[in-house]
């Protein structure tokens, strides 16, 4: 991700940004297009783990649809071009006003969440004089084997129905003239790595597809969610993630019906690789106990180790390359610190004892994999500059 100009380039900027690397998310959209599209799979673009402009124009120019998750979500990819008719909306609290403007959007489908939204969007959609096309988001209750925080698709989750709550969702569907019912929803967590995760999903989705069948609705969208998980260890040697592997437990596990189609919602593992959050040292503090590098980014930036216990790796641009056989010539040098942003919280720390070549005020350093869930999750707290951007070209 970073040569000798790139670091260079960087020294005459003002930190803290984001650097997004276009040539890297090319290449991972290239993948994640040619191994979806041999099995005429959909890919909808998840927006929520990065909006920024250029990633959307990006991402959008190689015909990808749109998940979104609020109505400002949906106005933005209808304004950033994405077709309207692959948008998807989920959440399991669209207000009215959100609705409204999806329905004159005439979206592709909101995935629904509860049996009081049926029945909201059914009276607002017939107010119109339209149909709201809908898929059930239904909560399967298997282990994405992750992050408490970011599992969704578990019965204490508050995402989705529930299975045993199926025979009210029939009764609802068959009473709401201004509801077409097109499918059925699945999003059980994100950053899963064990593709066996998606094989239970599988038989799942089997199983609830037979059961609308059998009820006498006809399902037309099997819509998996997303969640794949990306390389947050070795973000050099596993740049793009293992797409082939993903969609192929799909095409092998799920049962397709002739005229069915396969929708995925996927977010980080389309933008997590091609981005870093670039910061300076502001000071170092040598302790008894600990040693701090004090950075000019904090969890206003960059939320997610903080948040979630996340691990992102952490290189100083200035004193190492980042490859390992580097790292280990200057093994003699290596200090422990405890990477910290300015921030008046305690929990503003990177990470603990990260292993570093000896370091210095106005060093650059870099946390890695942060284009999901980065940029678009930072705040204004301790009334902070909004953090810039930065292009590969
Ligand atoms: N579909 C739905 C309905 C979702 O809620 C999400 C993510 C996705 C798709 C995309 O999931 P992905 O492919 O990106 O895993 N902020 C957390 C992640 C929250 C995910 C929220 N939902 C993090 O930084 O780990």
């Amino acid at each position: 991700m970073f040569n000798t100009n790139t670091i260079s380039r960087f020294k005459d900027l003002e930190t803290p940004f984001y650097y997004y690397d276009l040539g890297l998310l090319r290449h991972t959209l290239d993948a994640c297009k040619m191994a979806s599209d041999q099995y005429g799979f959909h890919v909808h673009y998840a927006m929520k783990a990065n909006f920024n402009p250029k990633v959307l124009e990006t991402i959008q120019s190689y015909g990808f649809g749109a998940d979104c998750v609020s109505g400002n979500e949906v106005k933005a990819a209808i304004a950033n071009d994405f077709d309207k008719s692959k948008v998807v909306f989920a959440g399991v609290g669209k207000s009215d006003k959100e609705i409204n403007a999806a329905l004159d959007a005439d979206i592709f489908c909101f995935n629904v969440e509860s049996i009081q939204e049926l029945s909201i969007i059914n009276d607002l959609a017939k107010a119109k004089n339209k149909k709201a096309k809908v898929a059930i988001r239904i909560n399967p209750n298997v282990d994405a084997q992750t992050h408490h925080f970011i599992t969704t698709g578990l019965d204490e989750n508050k995402f989705g129905i529930n299975i045993w709550q199926l025979n009210d969702v029939a009764e609802t569907l068959r009473k709401c003239a201004s509801l077409q019912f097109i499918g059925i929803h699945f999003h059980i967590g994100s950053q899963i790595t064990d593709l066996e995760v998606y094989k239970n999903l599988c038989t799942r989705i089997n199983d609830m597809q037979d059961w609308f069948e059998d009820h006498g609705f006809q399902v037309k969208v099997l819509n998996t969610g997303g969640g794949l998980g990306v390389d947050y260890h070795h973000p050099d040697t596993n740049p793009i993630p293992n797409f082939e592997g993903y969609f192929k437990v799909f095409k092998d596990f799920l049962k397709v019906k002739p005229g069915q189609e396969v929708h995925f919602e996927l977010g980080r593992a389309m933008v997590a690789q091609s981005s870093a959050l670039i910061a300076r040292v502001l000071y170092v503090k040598i302790g008894q106990k600990k040693n701090f590098l004090v950075l000019d980014a904090g969890m206003t930036e960059l939320i997610r180790p903080m948040l979630y216990q996340a691990y992102q790796k952490i290189e100083n641009l200035s004193r190492e390359s980042g490859s390992e056989s580097q790292i280990s010539n200057l093994k003699s040098q290596i200090f422990k610190y405890d990477v910290v942003g300015p921030i008046c919280e305690s929990t503003d720390c990177f990470q603990k004892d990260v292993e570093l070549p000896e370091s210095f005020r106005g060093d650059l350093f870099a946390i890695r994999t942060a284009g999901a869930y980065g940029e678009v999750m930072a705040s204004g707290y301790n009334l902070r500059d909004r953090v810039q951007s930065v292009y590969s070209e």
